[in-house]
């Protein structure tokens, strides 16, 4: 991990941060600087997953804390907020990772299976980003930041905000409703300096898609879909979210940068159709 000082003194909450693009994504930004709250869900083994990602940036030489809350409970979203601001003081960057999937076809899907995949990946990221935009506006400014950002706020997206998903119509209906609330916050909230994008992943190598790669048969078959031609590792995530995070992109607001090997680019009219 390249250690930077680009985010040195920022304050940010990954949500979902135990594990996969989030778990990356805390300690790359803790390794560019940043103060991070490892959020990560309430129960099972997320505690303990948790605690070692804090103790991965520590060990790195970073400043991290866990934090639990289930991001689709309104009180648990304002309690990891005030937690923030206990332990640092402040908050300057929101990376809305937290996200899950509940596959089924149409006819079997229950209301619950489609309401728990709206409620923490649509509903949780607009409780999310509603505290961080409060937080924001409620802290004094930064002296030393005249004319730069005075917050960033983050969503992690997928392809399938634009790549219709047959079986996961939760989950994609989800991620497309990601891509208008960033926008629209973004529109919302640019003539206060606060940025607002997000990161389009594709396949990234996480223990939520471990059966669209974990045999060399499902690997293939996931290769055939992405023209860079291999699977994209969480870190590429991070590293696009630390340069999102950070003042480098500071004209940057209201975009998705995908992040997925070409999985967008329609591979499969490659010299067809
Ligand atoms: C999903 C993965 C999937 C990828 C590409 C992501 O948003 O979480 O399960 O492999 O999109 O289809």
């Amino acid at each position: 991990m390249q250690h930077t000082t680009e985010l040195r003194g920022r304050v940010a909450v990954v949500t979902g941060a135990s594990s996969g693009i989030g778990r990356a994504t805390a300690i790359a930004l803790a390794a560019s600087g940043a103060k991070v709250v490892v959020n990560h869900r309430t129960g099972g083994d997320s505690q303990a997953k948790g605690s070692a990602v804090v103790e991965t940036i520590q060990r790195n030489g970073g400043t991290a804390v866990a934090a639990a809350a289930d991001i689709s409970r309104e009180a648990d979203v304002d309690h990891l907020f005030e937690q923030t601001a206990q332990h640092f003081g402040r908050v300057d960057i929101l990376v809305n990772n937290a996200g899950i999937e509940q596959p089924s076809p149409i006819a079997d899907m229950s209301l619950a299976d489609w309401q728990r995949v709206i409620d923490v990946n649509l509903t949780g990221h607009f409780l999310c980003a509603r505290a961080a935009a409060r937080a924001f506006r409620a802290q004094p400014p930064d002296p030393g930041r005249q004319n730069l950002s005075v917050g960033n706020i983050l969503f992690i997206s997928s392809v399938h905000e634009v790549i219709p998903w047959a079986f996961q119509v939760n989950y994609a209906a989800s991620k497309g409703g990601i891509s208008m609330l960033m926008k629209s916050l973004a529109q919302e909230l640019a003539p206060e300096r606060i940025r607002v994008n997000a990161i389009a992943p594709g396949a990234i190598r996480t223990a939520i898609n471990q059966p669209a790669w974990d045999t060399p048969e499902s690997l293939a078959k996931l290769l055939a879909l992405i023209p860079y031609g291999r699977i994209g590792e969480p870190e590429d995530v991070a590293r696009a979210a630390v340069w999102l995070a950070g003042d480098d992109s500071d004209y940057v607001t209201g975009t998705t940068l995908f992040v997925d090997g070409g999985m967008t680019l329609y591979p499969e009219f490659r010299g067809a159709g």
